[in-house]
């Protein structure tokens, strides 16, 4: 997946940042609470374990058939695919994707003739599935984001916590990297990925500082550095937050395409959803969640119409979605034994009969 990584992205909104970096004890408290933060999340995973955030809540929502197919999107580590295999008859199907090869390596554990997985971003599902013969499904489920491994492991370059180099790509079999992207792009597209993918107000400071150093011959090549540079142009940050975070969520974002695959899946799933089949959406921050909430109102409101259409409501394009209950979020009781799963929200859309 290498398409279209050096195009800047679009639109951003911007949130108020709280902290002065100019008031040494407030400094300090922030940044022991932030080291706090981060020997939670430590605690919450190993290198290799993923704690699969909602996995009830997903799973009942994809209200499952016995003897249907459902597609897990993003396998991870594989909490939701078990769950689901559960819930499976004998005659049911998985088929699971994921673009990280270790997500494909940890798949090797399930030894199970109704399990399928395939190494594929998930843009590509729809063609994926074709090739199989699978023209229909009963349910997906998308668990956005990285995962812990993903995080944890330092190799990754992922995480601001470990000095790595800065890699950052969930597929590691090709395309670019998050240094290769800093070494050949220009400020002004490094901006705008900072400020719409990170949504950070310091995006122009960053941006100007890293090009600083990448023209005093000093590229930013690993995590250590970008964060060293970052914390030097970001003079406010939120409670509990490295000052890096945003830079590094917007740069993932980036390299990866996280957006660009959710908008090019969104209407794949409706396609190959059977009727009365369930979508399930697990969302990590509002760029997603914006998207996919966006998606399944476009597909379920006739509101886009003005009110005086000179036409019958019989006589209007049927929606082929419909909401299935309010958004669902982590219990405080989740949240506390996996503090990561704090910003998910999952939202449900079942699909319609209409063609
Ligand atoms: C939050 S984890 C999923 C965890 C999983 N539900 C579990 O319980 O173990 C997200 C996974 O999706 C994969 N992923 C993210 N975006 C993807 C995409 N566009 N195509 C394929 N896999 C993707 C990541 O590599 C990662 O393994």
């Amino acid at each position: 997946m290498t398409k279209g990584v050096n195009s800047a992205p679009t639109k951003a909104s911007l949130s108020p940042n709280k902290v002065s970096t100019k008031d040494p004890s407030i400094l300090e408290k922030k940044q022991s609470e932030v080291s706090a933060l981060n020997s939670n999340l430590k605690e919450a995973s190993t290198t290799n374990a993923h704690i699969t955030v909602l996995l009830d809540e997903a799973v009942h929502a994809l209200a499952i058939k016995p003897e249907g197919v459902y597609i897990d999107a993003t396998f991870g580590r594989g909490g939701h695919s078990k769950k689901i295999l559960e819930k499976l008859g004998s005659k049911g199907q998985l088929i699971a994707f994921d673009r990280d090869l270790k997500a494909i390596e940890s798949s090797k554990g399930i030894n199970d003739v109704r399990f399928t997985m395939v190494h594929s971003h998930f843009a590509g599902m729809q063609a994926q599935l074709a090739e199989m013969g699978v023209l229909r499904v009963d349910g997906i489920l998308l668990d956005l984001g990285i995962s812990s491994p993903q995080i944890d492991e330092a190799s990754r370059g992922f995480s601001f916590r470990y000095d790595a180099p800065l890699d950052m790509r969930m597929d590691q079999s090709g395309g670019q990297t998050a240094a290769d992207f800093l070494a050949n792009t220009t400020e002004q597209i490094l901006a705008e990925v900072i400020k719409n993918y990170g949504e950070e107000r310091f995006a122009k400071q960053i941006a100007r500082a890293v090009i600083a150093e990448r023209n005093d011959g000093r590229a930013i090549t690993t995590t250590g550095q970008l964060a060293k540079v970052v914390a030097g142009a970001v003079t406010r940050f939120e409670p509990g937050q490295n000052p890096a975070t945003r830079t590094f969520q917007a740069l993932r974002i980036h390299v990866n395409q996280e957006l660009e695959e959710l908008a090019l899946i969104m209407p794949q799933c409706l396609a190959l959803l059977a009727p009365q089949g369930r979508l399930a959406v697990i969302s990590f921050h509002s760029l997603e969640d914006r998207i996919v909430k966006q998606f399944v109102r476009d597909q379920a409101n006739r509101d886009d119409l003005p009110a005086n259409f000179p036409v019958r409501a019989a006589e209007l394009p049927q929606p082929k979605l419909k909401g299935v209950g309010k958004a669902i979020k982590p219990s405080c009781q989740e949240v506390k034994s996996n503090p990561r799963s704090r910003s998910a929200v999952l939202r449900v859309a079942e699909r319609t009969s209409v063609a």
